[in-house]
């Protein structure tokens, strides 16, 4: 397949049928609007439909759907947050949709709101018009709701042209430029937009030297970027280095106190909204892995984002300032620093201290998107800072897209997590997703009063590359898919979202495949959790790629990822009373819950605990057994997901179903090894047999 018949993705033509094959009439203007317009053009025209344009207002007799624009529509949310300056919040992208005999009416207050709701059409298909009389708003949870790509301009000579990107080059750059045709930069955003994330961040965290000049003089290529997404309700932004005023502008320092410094930010600022009045804003990792930072002149991360955040004020302009700050290069022998206490002590004391349009972006756990990591609780110690989740929809740790791995239930998981409440109840405390999204009961933070500000959304490292299924692995287009659209409306369950993924993608296909999706996918994530490493301890990966087994890969590094294997017993103490101490910056319950090994969850035992491998789980089985058990059922899972696939695999699209077979025979090569290697590794330490006598080497 060439560039221009990649895989259509989520937008597969057939999934236009239903309104393909209707009258149609889209009334507005706006640029946006014609995107529209265009839309349902291509499609009448495909399907025997009928397609016209009008003025809003303008008599319609006999359409089947009116797509139009119309005054507001959802009355703004009361809250008690206070606003005090420019929040980034955009417009108002909510439409509703009226059905009557038959007849629907999508109605939006901005062209945004139009676009969400002609996918939202697409999406029901038929159902859209046969459906009962109806009368509905859909309005997304935040107005943040982005990805960002870890692509460099360059091809990096460790890293390659996208870091930890599985599916190829770069669709942005080609070895050291912006591509020329950027056609397939419009269809990717058309998927996007389609699930509606709505910013986008186009260059890798780590900025190095090429990278950096996307600011300056190779802005011209961002503006050419910049036009194509905003044909699809997307914004822009770019990660840029602290150190910028040094290595781009001459100046001897980057010390965020600096008067020259923070000039310096001002005149790049105003070039690039000159250039791009609706740019999104700046994206930064500072003191974090070698990247520069405001720690070199004694500054804190509160004067290096707010600096940043003054410059891009005037703008609307957002400084998304990760939280990801750790040492890593700590040294393995020193038992008192522990990584997963770092973003919490440095950032908690700085609450408060942020400016309005600055937004702390944290990953969901203290360590690095392990399979299983309990929630950073940063999340939950900031209720005057606007904070964002960070989601990893590339499958760094989980299988590098090699492996079918589903994550869409590990963020619901996460997404629904509470952290004043460990009752497991819909109790009135706030979720994750309240927090992210400032909705609902998020104003109500019963640890530490109410929530000042707005929230911060979410954002995710991207999967894509110029992989001819985008992906690498065709299933892991799902992930993309179900990030998108939980950004939009959190409360969605991720196994109706496979389906609508799968209906989408291939539409038209037999129920039978639809179920092997489901055997294949629905418990993929918990899969690869029981074959890599065991209950909640992490890593256990090669070191630098970050793929296949090697238990003890990084536990003499000083990377600050440990699991403490001895003869005895596994697992990292971070208790209060004997341990680091880490349990204890989670707000009560949790911080009980965690600390004790008899109520600490059995996923995350070890994360929390040193125990010996005798321990007994909640689940009644000793940690070692449980370490045998898991590894082998997770192997069995991955023969049963083969056997299933092979089953449908004729019934879906050559291309897909070689590349998936493919991935599968891979995935259940490296299972094995990874059960093999830390089956063994746990019987030589150990010296217990499996009570089931199976083979360990
Ligand atoms: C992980 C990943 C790096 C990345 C970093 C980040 O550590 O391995 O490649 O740069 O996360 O999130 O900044």
């Amino acid at each position: 397949l060439t560039e221009h018949t990649a895989h259509s993705a989520w937008l597969h033509d057939d999934a236009f049928a239903a309104l393909g094959s209707r009258r149609v009439v889209v009334a507005g203007d706006g640029a946006l609007t014609g995107t529209v317009a265009e839309e349902v053009a291509a499609a009448t025209a495909r399907f025997g439909g009928a397609f016209s344009r009008l003025e809003v207002g303008d008599g319609v007799s006999d359409a089947e759907l009116v797509l139009t624009l119309s005054p507001p529509l959802v009355e703004p949310v009361e809250t008690p947050m206070v606003s005090t300056g420019s929040t980034g919040e955009g417009t108002d992208e909510s439409f509703r949709l009226t059905r009557e005999a038959g007849a629907v009416v999508v109605q939006a207050a901005s062209d945004a709101g139009l676009l969400h709701g002609l996918f939202h059409v697409v999406r029901l298909g038929e159902a859209a018009f046969d459906g009962p009389d109806a009368d509905e708003t859909h309005a997304p949870a935040t107005d943040l709701r982005m990805l960002d790509h870890w692509d460099n301009v360059d091809v990096h000579p460790v890293m390659g042209q996208v870091e930890r990107g599985y599916s190829g080059g770069s669709i942005f750059y080609d070895h050291g430029y912006v591509h020329a045709d950027l056609s397939r930069v419009e269809r990717y955003a058309r998927l996007l937009a389609a699930v509606g994330i709505n910013r986008v961040a186009i260059n890798n965290v780590n900025v190095h030297t090429r990278e950096a000049r996307l600011l300056t003089e190779d802005l011209g290529d961002v503006v050419r970027v910049a036009a194509v997404f905003r044909r699809w309700g997307i914004r822009v932004h770019l990660s840029v280095s602290f150190a910028s005023p040094i290595t781009l502008g001459g100046l001897d320092t980057s010390d965020p106190l600096d008067q020259d410094v923070a000039h310096w930010w001002v005149r790049a600022a105003a070039r690039v909204w000159d250039a791009i009045p609706d740019f999104g804003g700046f994206v930064v990792k500072a003191d974090s892995e070698g990247q520069p930072g405001p720690f070199a002149y004694g500054r804190t991360h509160a004067d290096g984002a707010n600096m940043l955040a003054a410059a891009v004020e005037p703008y609307d302009g957002l400084i998304h300032w990760r939280a990801f700050v750790y040492d890593h290069k700590q040294d393995w022998r020193d038992r008192s620093t522990d990584r997963a206490r770092a973003a919490y002590d440095h950032f908690h004391p700085l609450d408060g201290a942020f400016s309005d349009n600055v937004v702390l972006q944290v990953k969901y756990g203290p360590l690095d998107f392990q399979v299983r990591e309990p929630l950073s609780p940063v999340l939950a110690a900031m209720p005057h800072t606007r904070v964002a989740l960070e989601l990893q929809v590339t499958q760094e740790y989980t299988g590098q897209q090699q492996h079918a791995v589903y994550l869409g239930p590990q963020w619901s998981q996460i997404l629904r997590f509470r952290f004043w409440d460990a009752s497991g109840g819909e109790g009135g405390s706030p979720t994750v997703a309240d927090l992210a999204t400032g909705r609902g009961k998020a104003v109500e933070d019963p640890g530490t009063g109410t929530w000042r500000k707005p929230a911060g959304g979410f954002a995710a490292v991207s999967n894509v590359g110029d992989d001819e299924f985008w992906t690498g692995h065709p299933f892991a287009q799902a992930n993309l898919y179900a990030y998108g659209r939980l950004c939009w409306d959190p409360a969605l369950d991720p196994g109706a979202l496979l389906d609508e993924w799968a209906a989408l993608t291939f539409p038209g296909t037999p129920s039978a495949v639809r179920d092997a999706l489901h055997t294949v996918l629905d418990r993929s994530w918990e899969t690869y959790e029981q074959y890599t490493s065991p209950l909640g301890v992490g890593f256990m990966v090669r070191p630098g790629h970050h793929y296949g087994p090697d238990v003890d890969g990084y536990e003499y590094t000083p990377w600050g990822t440990y699991h403490f294997a001895d003869r005895d017993g596994i697992g990292v103490d971070r208790t209060v009373r004997t341990g680091t101490g880490y349990a204890g910056q989670y707000p009560a319950p949790w911080s009980a819950v965690y600390e004790s090994p008899s109520t600490c969850p059995d996923e995350l035992l070890l994360f929390f605990h040193h125990v010996p491998y005798t321990h007994v789980l909640q689940s009644g089985s000793t940690v070692v057994q449980h370490i045998y058990d898991s590894h082998f059922d997770g192997v069995a899972r991955v023969e049963a997901m083969i056997g299933a696939w092979s089953e449908v695999s004729t019934l879906v699209d050559p291309h897909v179903s070689e590349r998936v077979s493919e991935r599968l025979a891979e995935q259940l090569r490296s299972a094995t090894e990874w059960r093999d290697q830390v089956n063994t590794y746990f019987f030589r330490k150990s010296g217990i047999p499996d009570e089931r006598g199976r083979r360990i080497y």
